[in-house]
Formats: C-alpha cells, structure tokens, sequence
C-alpha cells in the first residue's frame, strides 16, 4: 500500500506539470481525482485493508489527495488568469500606433532639385573625391603659392599636401583630366572651411560646381544657363545680379546676388554663386587647347540657396538634426 501511494504522488506531480492548457488539466484531474479516479481506487483498497493497518495509511493517503487536490485547484487559477490577462490587456478598438516615416533632409531635396534642373539643360554628375591633394584643391586651378585661401586659418590641412577640399572645383580638373571636351557636367558635393562657426558660416557646406567646355563657349551663354537656373528654381519673378568678381582660375568672373525680401523686413543681397569663364591656364594644366576651346565654370553654395528660398536664417540649423525644424519641410 506504501508504494502504491507513494507512486500515486509521483505519477500525479509528473502529471500535473505537463498540463499547458484546461482541457489536459481536465484529464489529469479525472484520471487522479474523478469518482473513478487513482485515489478513488486507492480508498477502495483501503477499506479493505486489516483493522491494525489502517491508522498507518488512512493519514498519508488522506494527505495525498489533499495535496493533489490543492495543486490542481492551483494551476486551474493560474491558468484561468494567464487568459483573462491576455485578453484584457489587448484593446482591438484602439486605433493603430502611427510610425513616424523619415524624410529625406533639406538639403538633400534642395540638391536633388538644383540636380533635375541641369539635367534637363543638357547637364551629367560628375563627383570627386573630398579629401584632395595641394596640387588639385590650388595649383591646377591657378592659385599662386601665397595665395590666402592656402592659409591654415581658411583651410582644414591633413597633411602639408593634403586638404578637406574648400570647393568643388578641383572636381573640374579631375573631369577635364579624365575626358576630352565638349564637355558638360555638375559636380555636387560637401565642401570644408576652417571658419568661425556662425549663423553665417559653417566649416562644413555643400557646392553644386558646372562645367561647360566645346568649341566657342561664351559669357552670354553662361548667363543664359545660369538665369534659367534661377527663375526654375526661385520663379520667374525672381530679382538677380551679375556682379563683376576674381577668382583665379576664371577670367572674367562674376558672382551672382539675388534679392532677398523677408516679409515686414528690409530686403538685401545676398550672394549664391561664383562664375567665369575658365582660365586659358586652367585649360593648360589638363591639356586642353585653349586656341580651340573655351568654357564656362560655376560653384554655387546649396545651404545658401536652401535659405534664400525657405527663408531660413542660421546655417547651424541644417545640422543639428533637430526634428523641430527638419519636419518642416
Ligand atoms: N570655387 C569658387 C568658390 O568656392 C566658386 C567658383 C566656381 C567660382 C567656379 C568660379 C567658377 O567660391
């Protein structure tokens, strides 16, 4: 009788911890505690047992079957918890949580329409590499050794012959190296002055250089291309200068002024590009006949561009990622 109630104990806590849902539990608790049950057999055989040997297993048994009574009542309510839990946690009338979707930044857009523009003109991209030597940043484009834009103060040195290049324009001599004219392409790409950082200026910025160079390039067609540019992109309303510039590797050079008009302000000039004709010396350094061909050049700064046409007044602000001011475009 011992080792039968002993093993009752055993098969019952083996039972018991296999059950995952109601229904085995409903299994285990007829198969241990229904009417016909294993303890139901075991105080049958218990009736019958000697008057002497009762007392010693009326007790254990009695134990046993409370113990697994309690058990069972146990998982029943954990079980029943676990559902009415998960149930209701789960409110299928709430609306769905709306993921915010990223854009692409100002800047991006602003360059991707600068971009669909020239292409539509006639235009390829062209890029280079940031990191330039001395030799492409300076002295193919015509800067004499004391120039001031070789000073440590304007300029990021890596090393003494290397620099974060300050302009698109060495892209310019790479292009010119690499193919033979006619040619015509823009050169977008980040650009870096060693600058006090400002609302005005910042040691990093993006350019959009152009290059035309064929047969007879003139000013006039560099003008032409240069107006279309800004009445797509600002409208045809837009208020433009030429005004007379230097630049060493192009002759004559102009930069361009548009008007800027903030609302209940006083209106103002401001500057977003420089152009030229390229310099005959420029043309020598890549080996291009410069009795033959001729060309136009032009570097326009995009942050610039960005905040004439969305009126936005700290150049910072296209960097430091504050959701605040990106959501708004
Ligand atoms: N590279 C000049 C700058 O960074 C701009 C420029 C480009 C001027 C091409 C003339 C021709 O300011």
């Amino acid at each position: 009788m011992e080792q039968k109630i002993q093993k009752s104990i055993e098969d019952f806590s083996k039972a018991i911890n296999e059950v995952t849902d109601t229904q085995s539990l409903e299994e285990v608790r007829i198969k241990f505690l229904g009417r016909k049950g294993l303890y139901a057999q075991l105080f049958e055989e218990f009736k019958s047992l000697p008057k002497e040997e009762k007392p010693k297993y009326g007790k254990v048994l009695n134990v046993a079957k409370n113990q697994a009574q309690q058990k069972l009542d146990e998982v029943k309510k954990n079980l029943e918890s676990q559902s009415s839990e998960s149930v209701s946690k789960f409110d299928f009338s709430l609306p769905g949580r709306r993921r915010s979707i990223g854009t692409k930044h100002i800047l991006t857009q602003t360059l991707d329409e600068i971009k669909s523009i020239f292409v539509k003109n006639g235009f390829s991209v062209y890029q280079g590499p940031e990191l330039e030597s001395d030799h492409y940043n300076f002295e193919s484009l015509n800067f004499p050794p004391d120039h001031p834009a070789r000073d440590m103060q304007d300029t990021f040195f890596v090393t003494e012959n290397f620099v974060m290049r300050t302009h698109t324009s060495p892209v310019q001599i790479r292009l010119m190296e690499k193919e033979k004219p006619p040619l015509r392409a823009i050169m977008p790409g980040k650009v870096y002055r060693n600058e006090a950082i400002s609302a005005k200026s910042y040691c990093l910025f993006h350019q959009v250089e152009g290059l035309y160079v064929d047969t007879d390039v003139t000013f006039a067609e560099l003008k032409g291309t240069l107006v279309d540019f800004a009445r797509q992109f600002y409208g045809s309303k837009v208020k433009y200068r030429f005004r007379s510039s230097f630049f060493p590797f192009t002759e004559p050079s102009a930069e361009v002024d548009i008007w800027w008009q903030p609302e209940g302000k006083e209106g103002r000039w401001l500057e977003i590009l420089g152009c030229g004709m390229v310099d005959p010396n420029v043309l020598k350094n890549v080996n291009i006949d410069s009795e033959k061909y001729t060309g136009y050049a032009f570097g326009m700064g995009v942050e610039r561009i960005a905040m004439l046409k969305y009126g936005i007044d700290d150049i910072r602000l296209f960097y430091d990622n504050d959701k605040r001011f990106l959501d708004q475009f």
